[in-house]
């Protein structure tokens, strides 16, 4: 290459750059303007995102505001719901109390009812006193009699009978008295007004008017209920003064009250001589409360013994 074309050559090198240079220079500025409207758009998409979540998010807080009011809302009706029903429970348990108020008072009723109906077929002369002061009926009888087994009467004597409700308790006391071996026979029972006129006139032929210490008028005797017995054994037999010294008194005096037996005439009575013998059904409940109280049958008030009478055959 010749010399004077080199300062042409370093001439066109120059501008070769310079247009290189521009070249870059436009190419990063149209980097630059794409990358700025590129951003720009993303602001613009982000500004857009920003303001529907906006509205989202008021949309969910009054949703949350309408669920916070909805459940205060529910909460005071459950409130109100439970005090409704506590209401009517303790309504229900009143009314269940009144019922059983009213059941107990048509049962308290139901048995006084049943009681008075007992005891107005029960005899009330059963439990009342009678002896030397106490009348009770010529024409008195008792509502059932039954003949007594022979087995349990002293041999020799006639036919005897007991009030029918009152039997199986004599029956059951001698047959336990013959379980302990103690042999007890029967020599009178169930005497009507007639017979006990008939017993205190031979009474009378004999002793006189000694006869009143232990033979009672017609009309006076226990007898004449059906629910009394004198007693003996076979050892003793019919002539019976000295039962007392027995085994057999003394098992009655031990066991007698246990089927509602009472003696009626203890030592020291006030109307007739000491009767061993004699012996009086006035039910188990009596006779029990009378033994354990050592009292006597005839030292209580009439009032106080008629409130065994409906028990007595029980
Ligand atoms: N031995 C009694 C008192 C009566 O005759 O009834
Ligand atoms: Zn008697």
């Amino acid at each position: 290459m010749s010399l004077e074309n080199q300062p042409k050559n370093i001439e066109r090198k120059k501008i070769r750059i310079f247009i290189l240079v521009l070249i870059i220079l436009f190419i990063i500025t149209a980097y630059l303007t794409y990358k700025a409207y590129q951003n720009k758009h993303e602001i613009l998409t982000l500004n857009t995102e920003k303001s529907q979540l906006k509205t989202s998010l008021d949309l969910l807080t009054k949703e949350k505001e309408l669920t916070d009011q909805e459940n205060k809302d529910l909460s005071e009706l459950l409130i109100s719901t439970k005090e409704e029903l506590e209401e009517v429970l303790d309504d229900l348990e009143r009314e269940e109390n009144r019922n059983e108020e009213f059941e107990d008072q048509i049962r308290k009723l139901t048995g006084t009812v049943k009681d008075l109906d007992k005891l107005s077929k029960t005899d009330e002369e059963l439990l009342q006193k009678y002896s030397r002061a106490y009348f009770l009926n010529e024409n008195y009888i008792p509502l059932r009699l039954e003949k007594i087994n022979d087995r349990y009467v002293l041999k020799g004597k006639k036919d005897q009978y007991f009030h029918a409700e009152a039997i199986d308790f004599l029956e059951d006391m001698l047959d336990e008295a013959r379980r302990d071996d103690i042999d007890l026979k029967i020599v009178s029972a169930y005497r009507s007004f007639d017979e006990q006129q008939e017993v205190k006139g031979q009474h009378t032929q004999v002793y006189g008017t000694g006869a009143n210490a232990f033979s009672a008028d017609q009309g006076y005797s226990e007898h004449q209920l059906g629910t009394t017995v004198d007693l003996t054994d076979e050892a003793t037999g019919g002539t019976y003064q000295s039962f007392a010294n027995t085994e057999s008194y003394k098992w009655l005096t031990d066991n007698a009250y246990r089927f509602g037996f009472i003696l009626s005439y203890p030592e020291g009575n006030e109307f007739y001589i000491y009767e061993p013998w004699h012996w009086r059904f006035v039910g188990v409940d009596l006779a029990r409360d009378l033994h354990r109280q050592k009292d006597q049958f005839y030292e209580w008030e009439q009032r106080r013994i008629d409130e065994y009478l409906i028990k007595i055959f029980d």
